[in-house]
């Protein structure tokens, strides 16, 4: 009989703590709620004692994301854990989950305790998250480098305390598949309630090995996996969720396991959380980058011709791709548009898809071939779209040789229209100057990225940008035909975002 290996999904935690990833309420919400439709079984929505914004992130998705039960992390102090569950005592199915150090190395130099201290703590804080919620999960942070024994009488008094999962973290992505594996074997024959519980993983890839080093887990009794859409998460990032999922799903007969995950929903995920997070996906990442359903070698192609499963082991529609190209063009009516859209798993809101319908007419007049990455990447940015102070109304701008480059725009904010002119460096620069004067907003750009949806010279472009606004960080993203247009896009909308913090 297949065992149910459960999914524990840490994107909007640890991968959220990826240098310059910063999303707002609303878009953490937009990716719990793919999440899941994407059959996760616990969402890690935050660290709710951070800031009170993870607070009303990680409320809010309690509140309105029904299915996956929703943890939340805490240190195993009495604030965090308060903290935590005032922010989730509303889910269906609230997780607290707390963790201490329990590493020589992390205890003696971080947290200066005594080894009985740390024991003594970790005890005390799932007593505490307990007397609020039956499902609680401990983790002794730095497992694989902490003292074998230790690590055992940890565990052993977090389980008569009352946790119900115990999660064993390579923190700083240091073990080997087969180290990894025997420490989860090992701990299951010494500490023996160990086998009353769930025994979770949460591994790093620090050396390239958070995947391997999971699945290594689960061959030897480990029965839940913390990951990361596109492996974010701190440093080299987490176990990428959608490897993991398709490791058990490809490799199902041999490792005897299954999980709840609907694999048709990971390519959709995957986009909506690299165009959210501004991370790109790399072309040759497993699973979801652009190559890894491309065959490029002669020998390669004709295989495929002749039958798909000569070099493809995973059929592309299992993960949610579809290989229609173009099926709309200027003529489609909106039943058509709609229609397309529901195929793809979108159902936007009425005023979403209104927005949507006519950058598509406006895009099929620019465009001769509209893909469905084209329609993808027009769906997320109207789904994400947050409620904007100001609306991007008209861009000129001139450049040449020898000419310093000009932009005038024009913005709406409520009724009142302004309009600015400014020089730059470039035609971008210059665009982004002007925005900055009418609305007021002064910024620090961070990071400036533009790379096309499809291929051929008539592509979109797609720009994300990342400003320092007011000290925080902020991540727009803007779309169209026109490069100039679509950095002006996402700058404006990295202002608006900063204005509706
Ligand atoms: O990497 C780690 O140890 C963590 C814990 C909080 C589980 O993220
Ligand atoms: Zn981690």
């Amino acid at each position: 009989m297949e065992e149910k290996v459960y999914i524990f999904d840490t994107t909007l935690r640890d991968g959220e703590q990826s240098p310059g990833i910063s999303l707002n309420a609303r878009e953490k919400l937009e990716i719990a709620e793919q999440l899941a439709r994407l059959g996760v079984d616990i969402i890690e929505a935050g660290f709710p004692v951070t800031s009170p914004g993870d607070f009303e992130a990680v409320k809010t998705i309690a509140e309105k994301v029904k299915g996956p039960t929703i943890a939340a992390l805490a240190r195993a102090v009495d604030l965090d854990i308060d903290r935590a569950w005032e922010a989730i005592k509303n889910a269906e199915k609230p997780r607290i989950h707390t963790f201490i150090m329990t590493s020589d190395i992390q205890i003696g130099l971080q947290l200066k305790k005594t080894k009985d201290e740390v024991l003594e703590m970790a005890a005390r804080a799932v007593r505490r998250a307990k007397g609020y919620t039956n499902d609680v999960e401990f983790s002794p942070m730095d497992a694989t480098r902490s003292d074998f024994d230790f690590l055992c009488k940890v565990i052993e008094a977090a389980i008569e305390s009352g946790a119900t999962v115990i999660n064993i973290p390579d923190t700083v992505g240091y073990a080997l598949p087969n180290e990894f594996g025997k420490l989860i074997r090992d701990l299951k024959s010494a500490v023996k309630s160990l086998n009353n519980v769930i025994l979770s993983v949460h591994c790093h890839n620090d050396l390239g090995m958070a995947v391997a080093n999971s699945v290594s887990a689960i061959e030897n009794g480990a029965n839940q996996i913390e990951c990361a859409v596109n492996g974010l998460g701190e440093r080299a990032g987490n176990t990428s969720l959608e490897e993991i999922a398709m490791i058990l799903d490809t490799r199902r007969r041999t490792l005897n396991k299954t999980t709840g995950i609907v694999t048709e929903e990971i390519i959709k995920t995957s986009r909506l959380v690299s165009s959210l997070t501004g991370y790109f996906v790399q072309f040759n990442k497993a699973i979801v980058g652009a190559n890894a359903f491309a065959h490029s070698s002669g020998i390669h192609q004709d295989g495929v011709l002749k039958g798909r499963t000569t070099f493809e082991i995973i059929d592309p529609r299992k993960i949610g791709l579809t290989e229609s190209k173009l099926i709309l063009g200027k003529t489609s009516g909106r039943h058509a548009f709609k229609t397309h859209l529901e195929s793809m798993g979108y159902s936007l809101k009425e005023e979403e898809f209104d927005r949507a319908f006519e950058r598509f007419k406006d895009l099929a007049d620019k465009k001769a071939e509209i893909t469905d990455e084209d329609l993808i990447a027009i769906a997320t940015d109207e789904v994400r779209t947050i409620k904007e102070a100001y609306i991007l109304e008209y861009i000129k701008t001139s450049s040449g040789t020898n000419k310093t480059p000009k932009a005038k725009i024009r913005l709406k904010k409520d009724d009142k229209l302004i309009e600015e002119e400014a020089r730059g460096d470039g035609q971008v620069d210059a665009v982004c100057k002007a925005i900055s004067m009418a609305t007021g907003v002064e910024t620090k750009l961070l990071s400036y990225n533009v790379s096309s949806i499809t291929g051929g010279l008539d592509a979109q472009g797609d720009v994300t940008i990342q400003l320092e606004i007011e000290g925080n960080k902020v991540l727009g993203r803007g779309v169209s035909t026109d490069i100039i247009e679509a950095s002006a896009r996402a700058y404006l909308n990295a202002i608006n975002k900063a204005i509706e913090k």
